[in-house]
């Protein structure tokens, strides 16, 4: 069979299936403000949260090397790269971090490190594919647990360890892990793995959620991609894990070590983010979401996080949502299928510091008369599930 005519009969059965993606050319970025397709829009649905994708105080003239030259353990491990590890373990106050090329990288490698056959694993319904990914190369058979519900408290055992894995604001619903279930669940002696990718940097001093309320999970995923501007992620746990994961983790071992380029700019973003600047932005970021909740939906007066899911539904009707909103100068990703449970279509929204409260007022307004048109009601949904989530150890279910 010719393989180029069977992807066109996949891709023609996604597009039919409302579920065909294709990235939005993007040209002229300044912050918010770029054009798509040649259009000038404002975005609202990158994770850049406190807007230093862009910000020039990155962009120092650069004399560092390009490239690593090869695997850390083979002779790409720089000082740079340990002296990010450092800064890295002691922003979020654990003892040791490794760095890797991307937060997907990271968990589709540091999960089946840990992750051994006698494990009892429980995993939150709405967990990100990378975490998902990770748990499949471990062959772990994890309990989905139904969103946001603790794990039951099982007697540990002493051949196996009892993780909970789960991330600390959720990736496509902006909902918050609750900090005395995590409480709880470690002071038994049991182990968590979060990822705190939207969380980190959002917080006192550039922590994340639980970083926040003072909790030290067994191990701590962080990306430098969301809040910190750049690219990279890092895994931030004792000692004996880290060593384990760089002589295991094979997305790490055989992987090129990160650009010193890129590290110098990680280093200069968490100087930023940690400092009186982030406070900052912190600040005008949080001003923006409790802004721009006041303007869609009275009712959700604390919101949790930058995230606004407004959930349609259907596929192709998120889709045409989105297109009409481009046409009004807004770009919103319309979020489907694999990246959220079945039936629950949404339009993302995220808010950055880097917003201008009066373009949020502009972009309610346009959002509010779209739906009136279309009989939809404007409507902030935090953590809908996926259908019947009953708690099952077929991984599978982890769609
Ligand atoms: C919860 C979570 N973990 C990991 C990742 C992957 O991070 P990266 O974009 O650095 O690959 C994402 C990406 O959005 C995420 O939402």
């Amino acid at each position: 069979m010719d393989p180029t005519r069977r992807a066109r009969e996949r891709l023609a059965s996604l597009e039919a299936d409302g579920l065909l993606r294709r990235a939005p050319a993007i040209s002229e970025r300044n912050g918010v403000r770029y054009h798509l397709d040649g259009r000038p829009v404002v975005g609202l649905c990158s994770n850049d949260y406190l807007g230093l994708a862009d910000d020039p105080r990155l962009r120092q003239p650069l004399t560092v090397p390009s490239g690593a030259g090869a695997s850390r353990l083979i002779s790409g491990d720089l000082p740079c790269h340990r002296e990010l590890e450092a800064r890295l373990a002691s922003l979020v106050e654990a003892d040791d971090a490794v760095l890797f090329p991307s937060g997907f990288q990271l968990n589709v490698g540091v999960l089946p490190t840990l992750l051994e056959p006698a494990d009892q694993v429980d995993s939150d319904a709405l967990n990100h594919a990378s975490l998902i990914d990770g748990m499949r190369l471990a062959r772990a058979r994890p309990t989905i647990l139904a969103h946001a519900e603790p794990p039951l408290p099982r007697p540990l055992r002493t051949d196996g360890v009892h993780w909970w894995i789960t991330e600390s604001i959720f990736s496509m619903d902006g909902d918050r892990l609750d900090p005395s279930a995590a409480r709880t669940h470690l002071e038994r002696g049991a182990a968590m793995l979060v990822d705190e990718a939207h969380a980190l940097g959002l917080f006192r001093r550039g922590r994340g959620w639980l970083g926040h309320h003072d909790l030290h999970p067994t191990v701590v995923v962080g990306t430098l991609s969301k809040a910190f501007g750049c690219a990279g992620a890092f895994v931030a746990a004792s000692r004996p894990l880290c060593d384990l994961i760089r002589n295991r983790a094979r997305s790490f071992v055989f992987s090129t070590g990160t650009s010193p380029v890129l590290v110098a700019r990680i280093l200069r973003s968490i100087e930023l983010v940690t400092g009186s600047e982030g406070d900052e932005l912190r600040e005008r970021l949080w001003a923006n979401v409790r802004h721009l909740a006041a303007l869609l939906d009275p009712s959700d007066r604390d919101p949790p996080s930058p995230i606004f899911p407004i959930v349609i539904g259907d596929n192709a009707l998120a889709v045409s949502l989105a297109n009409r909103l481009l046409e009004h100068g807004w770009h919103v990703q319309a979020i489907r299928p694999p990246t959220v449970p079945v039936g629950t279509a949404r339009l993302r929204l995220t808010v950055s510091a880097a917003h201008h409260p009066a373009q949020l007022d502009a972009f309610a307004h346009d959002l509010r008369r779209l739906l009136e048109d279309e009989g939809l009601p404007l409507r902030i949904e935090r953590g809908l599930a996926p259908a019947a989530p009953t708690p099952t150890t077929d991984a599978r279910r982890h769609a």
